[in-house]
C-alpha cells in the first residue's frame, strides 16, 4: 500500500492572504485525514510564508495519522524536531529562498553533515527519509549516512512525463530498485498530479508513500477537498 500524505502548506498560503484564519489549517489538517489521508506534511520555512511555527506546533496536537515535517536541517528546523518528535522527518538541501525544493541531496558532498543529522534526528524518535534525485549513486550515499528512506525528487519525471512516460521514468526505477536492495524505503514527491501519478505507482509498486500538495489543492478547487483526496487515492490502488 502506498500512504498518501498531503502537504498543506498551499492551504496556509491561502489563509496568510488574508491574514486571518480562513481557511483553518488545524480544521482542514483534521478533515484531509477524515476524507481518507494517510498522513500530512508541512515544510515550515524560515520565513514562514506559508507554514508559521505555530502551525506546526498546533498539528502535532491534531495529526492522528503520519505527521511529516520537511525542510533544511539548520539549528531552528532541528528544535522543532526535537519538541514535537514527528513520525517522519524529510530532509531536504533547499536554500532559505528557494520557492520550493527543487533538487535532492548531494549525499557525498554532504555525508559527515546528514550524518551528524540523522544521528540527532534519530535520537529524538523521527524515521528520517532524504530528498533524493533519480541517482543510484545518490541512493547509495544516503544509504551511507543512514536514512531510513529516500524521497525520490519527481519534478523531472512530471516535466518529461506528457512527452514519453516509459522514458521519464526509467531512472526513477532504477534508483527505486536501488534503494529496495539496500533496504531503505520509497517515498516521492513534488509534481504530482492526477495525470502522472498513477502511472509512477505502476512502475515502482513498492512506493511507501507520496507527498503531494500543489496540484492536489488546486484539483480540490474543482472537486472538492473530498473527492479529490479519494481520486488520489485510486491513483494508488
Ligand atoms: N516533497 C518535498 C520535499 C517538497 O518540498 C514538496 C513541496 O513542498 C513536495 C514533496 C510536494 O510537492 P508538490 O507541492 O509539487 O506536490
Amino acid at each position: 500500500m502506498t500512504k498518501l500524505s498531503v502537504n498543506i502548506n498551499k492551504i496556509a498560503t491561502l489563509r496568510n492572504a488574508r491574514g486571518g484564519d480562513q481557511p483553518n489549517l488545524k480544521q482542514m489538517a483534521i478533515d484531509i485525514e477524515r476524507f481518507g489521508a494517510e498522513g500530512i506534511t508541512v515544510h515550515p520555512r524560515p520565513d514562514q510564508r506559508h507554514i508559521t511555527m505555530e502551525d506546526t506546533y498546533a498539528l502535532a496536537d491534531i495529526v492522528k495519522t503520519e505527521f511529516n515535517i520537511e525542510g533544511y536541517p539548520d539549528q531552528r528546523f532541528l528544535k522543532i524536531i526535537r519538541d514535537i518528535k514527528p513520525h517522519q522527518v524529510t530532509l531536504v538541501p533547499d536554500a532559505p529562498e528557494a520557492i520550493t525544493s527543487n533538487t535532492g541531496w548531494d549525499t557525498f558532498e554532504n555525508e559527515s553533515f546528514l550524518k551528524e543529522v540523522i544521528a540527532q534526528l534519530h535520537e529524538y524518535g523521527s524515521r528520517v527519509s532524504v530528498f533524493c534525485n533519480d541517482d543510484p549513486k545518490m541512493v547509495e550515499g544516503a544509504f551511507a549516512v543512514g536514512a531510513d528512506r529516500i524521497e525520490l525528487y519527481t519534478g523531472p519525471y512530471a516535466q518529461d512525463y506528457m512527452l514519453d512516460p516509459k522514458k521519464a521514468v526509467a531512472s526513477f526505477v532504477m534508483a527505486a530498485h536501488r534503494a529496495k536492495e539496500l533496504g531503505l524505503g520509497v517515498n516521492a514527491g513534488h509534481d504530482l498530479d492526477l495525470q502522472n501519478l498513477k502511472y509512477l505507482k505502476g512502475s515502482i509498486p513498492f512506493l511507501a508513500e507520496v507527498s503531494i500538495g500543489h496540484a492536489l489543492v488546486c484539483d480540490a478547487l474543482y472537486y472538492g477537498m473530498e473527492n479529490t483526496i479519494q481520486m488520489y487515492k485510486r491513483q494508488l490502488l
